[in-house]
């Protein structure tokens, strides 16, 4: 049976296929042209249908240094800002830099989204500044090195991950792999890459370029006013983590002012924790059995244990592969939970091997006989350890202002308040097309949207941010943006459904349709939608991807199962296969 889902997404392919070749286009009036754009200087045009910025871009902060960071700086330097550049951790990379070192345990419960990530760390009041404040380990209360990890905070990815998304799509514009590179990239091969690149730029950490400060945590992001108490750009509070030795180090607060923010902290930060009847008591009674997926990192740690991994998505089923071959025989389970209309494709569960035993939702933990109960009733007794690969939650601790998680799922923030960026942390919101705060369109965004590729499309966030900035492209009023945005949140059902606003088709088509008019209308280079062999990489690279001669027995639902449906090959299922590839993109 073929879900109704399948219909629409193939209306939305064949609409697709046609925008590759034909970007909407918007020939500018007179009236356009004779405007100059977003220009602060140009305030008697208060009239305009377009935004204005209330001060000049001159100098832009861009907080971390991951594949975003690097796409933010090209694109910034290259438009004539002043950037600086802050990443906690001491090499770029992001996500890419595996240590054996691991994350703190996740709490349980959640914490607020407002500090899921950290908590801000901010020097004592009204001292002056920069700070310092000096620590050794024989009278700290925690290490030098807790202190650091703790600072840095260690990625989620484990030793033998390989890449999800073929080589070829997965790189920055520009820096190709070298021919024989192999589609599906190691990950140590992947933050190599990086790096490379942050070289070529010159804001590798041992350049010792002024442009970019490792080590240095962005603590808080807060509106500038000037003598007149004008809004005046931004003030960010910064610590700086110096080590001096094995056993000693010091903390160094400071403040720096820009005019505008690039946020390029990436979405796999803060982790999420199901709330399930009993886990809490389960992680007390049995501690060190509970883990959350970015904890995970070699195989040996489950030999000869009974292991529970929670999830189906890329993480969960990645790491179930990964331990198959240690944990004890016939003791790798699998628990994933799905409502009845749930869209999500079940085809990650075919790469498992046929003796992962998928079990339903978990129902309540009974720590007092270590019991786990199931939704059909059954129960599971002698596991060892429960991975939670249950995703992250959005949180940008330098931004409290902008949380309130206080406010129902689909209803908005009190009016007289900015709307926020982060509720409940299942979503991200008051972003127009994912990459700009409309209450304050100085604060631009990278990658929130887990829709797309990062590296290759991930770079329009970076032009169009940097073409609003200098005013060669322009954005509608803040109430064209509200309406615009609010209508996008209408038309995907509300916030509850995900946090998805465009698929990549939509999306693609939405920026280069609108960085190419502004390209024509004010000059500067135009951007490529998808290449022309995009999708037959796609389905050549999944098809190995989802090959499993032997999959396991999985429990009915409404799966996809697009290389069952189509064979893998021929014309069809293409919706399928984006479907997909969105979802592999977005359940880490
Ligand atoms: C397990 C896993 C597998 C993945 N597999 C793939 C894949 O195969 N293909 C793919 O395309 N994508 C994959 N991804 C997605 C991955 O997130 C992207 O590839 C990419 O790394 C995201 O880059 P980013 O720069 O947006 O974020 P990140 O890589 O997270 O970088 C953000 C940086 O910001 C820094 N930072 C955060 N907060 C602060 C602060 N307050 N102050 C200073 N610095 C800060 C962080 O230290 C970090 O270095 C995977 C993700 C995970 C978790
Ligand atoms: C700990 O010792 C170092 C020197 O070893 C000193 O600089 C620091 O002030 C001390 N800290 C406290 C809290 O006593
Ligand atoms: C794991 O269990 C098997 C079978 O009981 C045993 O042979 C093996 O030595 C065990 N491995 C470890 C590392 O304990
Ligand atoms: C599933 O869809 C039906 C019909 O559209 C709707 O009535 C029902 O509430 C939905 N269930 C869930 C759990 O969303
Ligand atoms: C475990 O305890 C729970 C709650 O006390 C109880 O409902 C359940 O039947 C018990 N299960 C077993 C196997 O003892
Ligand atoms: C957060 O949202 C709640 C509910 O709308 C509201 O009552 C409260 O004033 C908000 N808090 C802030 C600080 O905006
Ligand atoms: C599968 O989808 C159909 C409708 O598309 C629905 O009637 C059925 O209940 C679903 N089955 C499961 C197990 O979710």
């Amino acid at each position: 049976m073929i879900p109704v889902a399948f219909f629409l997404s193939l209306a939305c392919a064949l609409q697709q296929v046609s925008a590759y070749s034909q970007f909407a286009f918007h020939a500018p009036t007179d009236r356009e042209r004779s405007t100059f754009v977003n220009s602060p200087v140009d305030a008697s045009n208060s009239g305009s249908e377009f935004y204005q910025l209330k001060w000049p871009i001159r100098n832009v902060a861009i907080i971390g240094a991951g594949v975003s960071g690097l796409l933010a700086y090209r694109e910034l330097v290259e438009a004539g800002f002043d950037i600086r550049m802050f990443e906690r951790d001491a090499i770029p990379g992001g996500v890419w830099h595996y240590t054996d070192e691991t994350p703190v345990p996740a709490p349980i419960p959640n914490e607020d989204p407002k500090i899921a990530d950290y908590e801000p760390s901010l020097p004592p009041q009204g001292v002056p500044l920069p700070f310092e404040r000096w620590y050794a380990d024989h009278n700290a209360s925690i290490s030098t090195a807790e202190r650091w990890r703790r600072h840095r905070a260690p990625h989620g990815v484990w030793k033998s991950l390989t890449s999800n998304v073929p080589a070829p799509l997965m790189h920055f514009n520009g820096l190709p792999f070298p021919p024989e590179t192999p589609w599906s990239m190691p990950q140590d091969m992947l933050v190599r890459y990086i790096r490379s690149a942050y070289s070529f730029f010159g804001i590798n950490s041992n350049d010792e370029n002024p442009r970019i400060s490792y080590g240095t945590r962005v603590e808080l992001v807060e509106k500038r006013f000037d003598e007149n108490g004008m809004e005046r750009g931004w003030r960010l509070t910064l610590k700086k983590f110096d080590r001096s030795g094995a056993s000693s180090c010091k903390e160094v607060w400071w403040t720096e002012d820009f005019d505008a923010v690039v946020v390029a902290t990436g979405n796999f930060n803060a982790p999420f924790m199901p709330s399930i009847p009993g886990l809490q008591e389960w992680s007390q009674r049995f501690p060190g059995s509970v883990l959350h997926a970015r904890e995970y990192r070699r195989p040996e740690m489950f030999t000869n244990k009974s292991v529970l991994m929670v999830g189906a998505g890329t993480s969960a089923t990645g790491i179930s592969v990964d331990i198959h071959r240690f944990v004890k025989h016939k003791r790798n389970f699998l628990s994933f939970r799905r409502h009845a209309n749930s869209t999500t494709p079940l085809d990650f569960l075919r790469t498992l091997p046929h003796d992962v035993q998928i079990v339903p939702g978990i129902e309540q933990f009974h720590a007092s006989n270590g019991t786990i109960q199931f939704s059909d009733g059954t129960t599971l007794s002698d596991i060892d350890h429960i991975v939670f690969s249950t995703g992250y939650q959005y949180s940008f601790p330098f931004l409290p202002q902008y949380h309130n998680s206080s406010i129902p799922m689909n209803e908005e923030g009190p009016e007289d308040q900015p709307q926020p960026l982060v509720t409940d942390g299942s979503h991200y919101r008051s972003l127009y097309r994912d990459f700009i705060y409309i209450e304050e369109p100085t604060l631009g965004f990278m990658n929130m949207n887990l829709n797309t590729v990062t590296w290759t499309f991930g770079e329009y966030f970076a032009i169009a941010l940097a073409r609003v900035w200098s005013g060669t492209a322009r954005l509608p009023s803040q109430k064209e943006m509200w309406r615009d945005y609010r209508k996008s949140v209408a038309d995907k059902g509300g916030y509850g459904k995900g946090v998805l606003f465009f698929d990549s088709g939509e999306y693609i088509r939405f920026f280069c349709g609108w960085l190419n008019s502004a390209a024509f209308e004010f000059g500067g280079k135009t951007v490529d939608g998808r290449p022309g062999d995009y999708l037959h990489i796609l389905r050549t690279f999944m098809k190995a991807f989802f090959a499993n001669p032997n999959p396991p027995k999985i429990p009915s639902g409404n799966s996809s199962q697009a290389f069952v449906a189509t064979g893998g090959g021929g014309g069809s299922g293409d919706s399928d296969l984006l479907h997909l590839f969105d979802h592999l993109l977005s359940t880490y």
